[in-house]
């Protein structure tokens, strides 16, 4: 057997022991990423064998848990992709204007820095006290983070830069205030949010929403991982809401693709056409 070969005999008992153990299930994760982290993980925590990880795990909640953190990529921004906030200003926002109220989920929000650009974009164009906001983690401690919506004041830069390329109509000072090295976010963009836990391998539908946003997460899905997710989304909105991907996702040759027509295709923003 090629040493190749016994690695991935190694990857899949460790990935079986965090689940059974832990109830996390990274099985589904796409190969090449998952392999990545989990030797990255390895070198960080000097096991020579992935395999030595399993008792490490097994015996050592707080090292699985580290574990489980790294394999959890959060690389997020204010206004990531500031023409994708243009775009859903101009395509999906006037539709859901006819809505008495709307209901929004964020799923896999990282650190909340998403959350609080589309608030921004709500407050902007009036819609914000017509919404309520979920958004959801399986990440505990980004959660925490988001909840508490303080950012490092070195970011800001570049996150004033984002938001005024992507429409945004006032100054970006006006939602945070600044404290020692810390940006303080606004309170009024928290009051309709809730950040909770919410696992997309393991957990159902969400609720009856208008809006999803689920950027930067499927790629790290294999495609049996994505099609389950993606269901879920299509089984959680209503009829005429709105499906918002990241720059590297597509519904394209998915399985719900023909519930979905498509808004703009550069920006994956989509729109449910099925009831
Ligand atoms: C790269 S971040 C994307 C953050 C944000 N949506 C953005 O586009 O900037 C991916 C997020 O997906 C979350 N995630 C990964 N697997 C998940 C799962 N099974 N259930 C819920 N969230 C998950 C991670 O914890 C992480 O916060």
């Amino acid at each position: 057997m090629h040493a190749a070969d016994l690695e991935t005999i190694e990857i899949d008992l460790f990935l079986n022991a965090l689940y059974q153990r832990y109830g996390y299930d990274f099985r589904q994760y796409a190969q090449a990423s998952i392999r990545r982290r989990i030797k990255h993980f390895q070198a960080r925590t000097h096991y020579k064998r992935i395999s030595d990880l399993i008792p490490a795990v097994l015996y050592d909640e707080a090292f699985a848990h580290s574990a489980i953190h790294d394999f959890s990529i959060m690389v997020t921004e204010m206004f990531r992709d500031p023409t994708f906030y243009n775009a859903v200003r101009e395509k999906a926002l006037p539709y859901l204007k006819t809505f008495p109220f709307i209901k929004i989920w964020h799923a896999g929000c990282a650190t909340g820095e998403e959350v609080y650009s589309l608030a921004i974009v709500l407050q902007e164009e009036g819609l914000y006290d017509r919404a309520t906001i979920f958004a959801t983690d399986f990440n505990d401690s980004a959660l925490q983070t988001a909840r508490e919506g303080i950012y490092a004041l070195k970011e800001i830069r570049q996150y004033t830069k984002n938001y005024q390329q992507a429409g945004g109509t006032r100054s970006f000072a006006d939602y945070y205030h600044a404290q020692y090295e810390s940006a303080i976010m606004e309170q009024s963009l928290k009051k309709n949010v809730t950040f909770a836990n919410h696992n997309l391998v393991t957990d159902g539908v969400f609720s009856e929403v208008h809006l999803i946003f689920c950027r930067n997460v499927l790629i790290y899905f294999d495609k049996t991982l994505q099609n389950r997710v993606l269901n879920l989304f299509a089984d959680s909105l209503s009829y005429g809401g709105f499906l918002c991907l990241g720059s590297k996702e597509t519904l394209r040759f998915s399985d719900v693709q023909e519930r979905f027509k498509v808004i703009d295709d550069h920006e994956k923003i989509y729109q449910k056409c099925t009831t």
